[in-house]
């Protein structure tokens, strides 16, 4: 089978398409024919060698991409709820071999029936992000009708899906983006958007419940300050687990009485069913910046690369993509 193989960290270059054998999947495995997959920040950051922390888990030669939606062609012994033929989405097994190839295994736990209404393309940008921003506002935030969230980075991948799960839950809702997304942002369904460009969000924002950072500001000073905005038994959330908090964000946590969280995301079937269900129900939108051919992954990587892309990416495996 064709994948996307990296044998050496480094730029968009060190990626080529190669002949590789394909997978079998284990007995809680499934194998699936990728169709699309999407692609996401991870994927350029594993290819540069990430930290040390996370490349200590890594092995070269390897497949890129936890994020895909494609047919299962074989099930293993234990799975019971996915079958051969079945549409599906998700995320193969991170950080191992991914969905850059044409074939992809991962835990049939890792993935569920795609949505009806999304083609093969448009599914593969949904798991990881959704899963991403459903692991921060729900699992970790704990978000509740009516409570006040404001999602940093709310035009991302992450941040465009929070924005609509947390409006779907019934809460206020106040996105930060810069201006040329300000709109995008509340036609997801904002309330108010902070354009975080020229608009201080600490000095207009107070008894915030749930502060989300789906930005890829990497900086405690900020963090700090959207602890301050927080209301007591608040709580702050960041999916950025690579830049872990530092004493001055715990002490300002402690002193603010909220709680602090870093969230990976967390692959989880039943929460794949209910975004299925949210976007089949047309409660939730995904928006397809661009889709590539699987040669010009170089290029999705570049783009990924600006953190400004309006929307997902998505290489095109099968390149037929079919509606259910
Ligand atoms: N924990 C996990 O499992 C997990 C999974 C996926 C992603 N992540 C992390 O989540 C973050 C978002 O990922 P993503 O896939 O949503 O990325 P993305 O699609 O590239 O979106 C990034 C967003 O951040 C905004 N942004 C860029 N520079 C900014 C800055 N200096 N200050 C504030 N906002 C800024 C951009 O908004 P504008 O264009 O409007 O400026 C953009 O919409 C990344 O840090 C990524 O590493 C974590």
């Amino acid at each position: 089978m064709k994948a996307v193989r990296v044998n050496e960290y480094g730029g968009p270059e060190v990626m080529k398409i190669e002949d590789i054998a394909q997978p079998a999947p284990a007995s809680d495995e499934v194998l699936v024919e990728v169709y699309a997959s999407g692609v996401n920040p991870v994927d350029w950051v594993i290819r540069s060698g990430a930290n040390e922390s996370l490349r200590s888990f890594l092995t070269l030669p390897m497949t890129l991409g936890w994020d895909a939606a494609g047919v299962v062609v074989e099930a293993g012994s234990e799975v019971t709820y996915l079958k051969p033929g079945d549409q599906v989405y998700g995320v193969p097994n991170f950080p191992g071999d991914g969905s850059y190839a044409e074939y992809c295994v991962g835990k049939a736990t890792q993935f569920a029936i795609k949505p009806r209404s999304l083609d093969f393309t448009q599914a593969a940008g949904v798991p990881l992000a959704a899963l991403t921003a459903w692991t921060g506002i729900f699992a970790h935030g704990d978000l509740q009708p009516g409570q006040r969230i404001l999602i940093q980075g709310a035009s991302g991948g992450v941040g465009s899906f929070a924005v609509q799960f947390a409006k779907s839950k019934g809460a206020y809702v106040i996105g930060m983006a810069s201006a040329d997304n300000v709109n995008y942002v509340k036609q997801l369904g904002a309330d108010e958007v902070i354009d975080y460009k020229t608009q201080q969000f600490e000095s207009v924002l107070r008894d915030i419940d749930v502060v989300l950072e789906a930005s890829p500001t990497r900086n405690n000073r900020e963090r700090v300050k959207a602890v301050a905005v927080l209301k007591e038994g608040g709580t702050f959330v960041s999916v950025n687990t690579d830049f872990p908090f530092n004493d001055e964000l715990m002490e300002a946590g402690k002193a603010k009485k909220v709680k602090v969280a870093l969230a990976a995301n967390q692959p989880q079937q039943e929460w794949l069913k209910e975004i299925a269900e949210l976007i089949d129900a047309g409660k939730v939108q995904v928006l397809i910046n661009k889709v590539f051919p699987l040669e010009q992954v170089a290029d999705a990587h570049r783009a990924s690369e600006t953190w400004h892309v309006k929307g997902r990416l998505v290489l095109n495996i099968k390149k037929i993509s079919i509606t259910a």
